[in-house]
């Protein structure tokens, strides 16, 4: 069960703030959300309108490494004992990258930066939280992946830098739990297939889904009763939506 102070990367839109929005209405912890971009953030800054005092927004892009003494700053201001960390920062495309159909369109600095993004940042954020979490309190996170990034799973080829991406989070994940279980026995790490989603991220693919998208709420419902069910002997898996193991 997910107890004391909460902590969301990514919760300005999509499944994260789906995510914030299901947690938020359910209990009186303190929430605490990282967003770089108000203008990307309208829903989440009415949301902090209506949740004043349980709800602290602090503007600044956590993917750069730099970002995190202030970050960290911020949250001793708060007293903040943490309990749960959701990250849902994550890029398929932008303007100019666009997932690879084959070698020919490898770009080492869109690689790099699909990179930074989607793998450096949840490990370089555990790293700096790491003074937050407290060796005899429960600390889940929940960390989405996509199952793309299973290399088992890899049947279709293509999308490299994200597959790639996902893979090395996955490894990250993994990694960390295995520290965690002597450091922090009460921890639980997961990695998570949220599942096809409607959101921005997969808008721009979704001609080619011959499937019914999950909407951000549904899948925050599926996400949700994960993390709530989850036990420190779960500590380093890739789950998907329903619970079941994705193969790495
Ligand atoms: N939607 C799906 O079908 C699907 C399937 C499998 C896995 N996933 C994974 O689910 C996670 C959430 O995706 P979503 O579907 O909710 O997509 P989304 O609505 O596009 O949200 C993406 C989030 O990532 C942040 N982000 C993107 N680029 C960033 C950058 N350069 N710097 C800082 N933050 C950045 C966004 O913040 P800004 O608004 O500031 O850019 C936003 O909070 C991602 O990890 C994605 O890979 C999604």
């Amino acid at each position: 069960v997910i107890a004391g102070d909460r902590l969301f990367l990514g919760a300005n839109r999509g499944i994260g703030l789906a995510m914030l929005k299901k947690q938020i209405r359910s209990c009186t912890d303190r929430f605490f959300v990282i967003y770089r971009d108000e203008t990307r953030a309208q829903e989440l800054l009415e949301i902090h309108q209506e949740y004043s005092s349980q709800l602290h927004l602090f503007q600044i892009d956590p993917t750069y490494e730099q970002s995190w003494e202030d970050i960290c700053f911020w949250l001793q201001s708060h007293h903040v004992s943490l309990g749960h960390l959701f990250n849902s920062i994550g890029i398929l495309s932008n303007d100019c990258i666009r997932p690879e159909k084959s070698l020919r369109d490898i770009n080492q600095d869109h690689l790099l930066e699909i990179l930074r993004i989607n793998t450096t940042t949840i490990i370089t954020a555990l790293k700096h939280l790491q003074a937050f979490i407290k060796k005899d309190k429960s600390f889940i996170l929940g960390s989405i992946s996509a199952k793309v990034g299973s290399i088992e799973d890899n049947h279709l080829g293509g999308w490299y830098s994200y597959r790639a991406s996902k893979a090395a989070h996955n490894m990250l994940i993994k990694t960390l739990a295995l520290e965690y279980e002597r450091r922090f026995p009460k921890a639980v790490l997961l990695a998570l297939h949220p599942g096809t989603v409607d959101t921005e991220l997969s808008r721009p693919f979704a001609s080619n889904i011959k499937h019914d998208l999950f909407t951000p709420e549904q899948c925050a419902d599926y996400l949700y009763k994960i993390l709530e069910q989850s036990s420190p002997s779960m500590t380093g898996q890739f789950l998907s939506w329903d619970g079941s193991i994705i193969p790495w």
